[in-house]
Order: structure tokens, then C-alpha cells, then sequence
């Protein structure tokens, strides 16, 4: 079975984009997935010095692994002044300077939520045009969510709203579909 790797983009201990994650991966049917809580693999902000003096830190080696050990991502993201945050980005700082692409040639679902009408968007677009020179083999980034608080429920843990319920399921079938299209590697 193909397995995916699903985290969100936050630090926060009450994440919405990690309860969106959660749904989203939910409706994967056919793959394993395993979900990570990004929080635990933090590391100093990036610097070419820093690396030098003391390498990569450990954790971010386990990252790299799971990144490896997995055949896609599904990624939520908050939107931080119009894209990824910076606890994010600096993660895949350090990633970047490891051997290999940071995706590894594989598929990348993203998705995105805030509670203002914007849902995150901007940080979707933005993340679009910058994950396939991250090395995605391919994007999956149609599905934003708007007003969270209104259109989610997080006692129940499921989007309220019907026309947006189905948009992301849409998107993550033909994520998955895509997905269990590809042709492993020789
Ligand atoms: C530094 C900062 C910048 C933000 N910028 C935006 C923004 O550009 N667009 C937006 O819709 N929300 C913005 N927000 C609000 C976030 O969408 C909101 O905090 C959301 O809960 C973050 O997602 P999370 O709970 O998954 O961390 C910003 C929040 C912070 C703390």
C-alpha cells in the first residue's frame, strides 16, 4: 500500500490547519497515512554557520527519513502575511541543504485554512508555484477552506458546509487516484 506523510504547516498547540489536515487524510481510502506533528520536529532557526559548527540537527534527520520512507505528502498550511509561516519555512531549510530534493520526485497535496474569508489562499498560490522547484512530482492545491470557525466543526471534527465538504473530497480522490496511478519506480 502507498503511504503518505501528513503534517501541518503550524506550530500552534490548537492548530486549525491540523484539524483540517486530520479531516482531509480521513477521507484517504486506498493508502496508509501517517500523520506527524511538525511541533516535534522544530529546529534553530537556519544558518550556514550553525550547520558547520554542529550539523543537522537530529531531528530533522528523523524528518528526513520519514520524508523518504513515504510516497507522497498531504501538507495544511496556514497563511502568515500571505504565505507559509516561518516555522515551516525554516524546516524545509534545513531539509533543503540534506542530499536529495526536498519532495524526492513525489506528489504534494496542499491545503490551507484561516478564519477570515480568505482561507488561506494567498499562502495556497504562493505554495503552488513554489513546491514543484521543492521537488514535487506533481500538485494537488485546488481545496481552501474559508471562515473555519463557521464552516468546521471541531467538536465533531468535519466540515459543515456540503458544497465545501465535497469540493475537498474531490480533491483528495484525485489526489489519490493520481497517486495509485503512478508507477513505482524500477
Ligand atoms: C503572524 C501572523 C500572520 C497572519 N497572516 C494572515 C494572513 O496573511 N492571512 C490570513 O488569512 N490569516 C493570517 N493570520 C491568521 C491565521 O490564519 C490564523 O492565526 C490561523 O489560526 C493560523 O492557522 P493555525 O491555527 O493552523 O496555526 C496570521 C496570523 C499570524 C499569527
Amino acid at each position: 500500500m502507498k503511504k503518505i506523510l501528513a503534517f501541518a504547516g503550524s506550530n500552534a498547540s490548537n492548530s486549525i490547519n491540523r484539524k483540517l489536515l486530520e479531516y482531509a487524510a480521513d477521507q484517504v481510502r486506498n493508502a496508509e497515512i501517517t500523520l506527524i506533528d511538525l511541533r516535534e520536529f522544530d529546529a534553530p532557526i537556519y544558518s550556514e554557520e550553525l550547520q558547520q559548527t554542529n550539523g543537522f540537527p537530529q531531528n530533522i534527520q528523523q524528518l528526513r527519513r520519514l520524508f523518504d520512507a513515504h510516497d507522497a505528502f498531504m501538507i495544511a498550511s496556514p497563511e502568515h502575511n500571505g504565505m507559509m509561516p516561518a516555522f515551516f519555512k525554516n524546516i524545509i531549510d534545513w531539509i533543503s541543504r540534506m542530499d536529495g530534493k526536498i519532495f524526492q520526485d513525489k506528489p504534494v497535496f496542499l491545503t490551507s485554512t484561516a478564519p477570515g474569508p480568505g482561507g488561506g489562499r494567498n499562502n495556497l498560490a504562493t505554495m503552488r508555484a513554489v513546491v514543484p522547484h521543492w521537488g514535487a512530482s506533481a500538485v494537488y492545491a485546488d481545496f481552501y477552506l474559508p471562515a473555519f470557525h463557521d464552516a468546521f466543526d471541531a467538536k465533531q471534527n468535519l466540515i459543515t458546509d456540503l458544497s465545501e465538504d465535497e469540493r475537498l473530497k474531490e480533491n483528495v480522490t484525485a489526489f489519490e487516484n493520481h497517486l495509485l496511478q503512478e508507477l513505482v519506480p524500477a
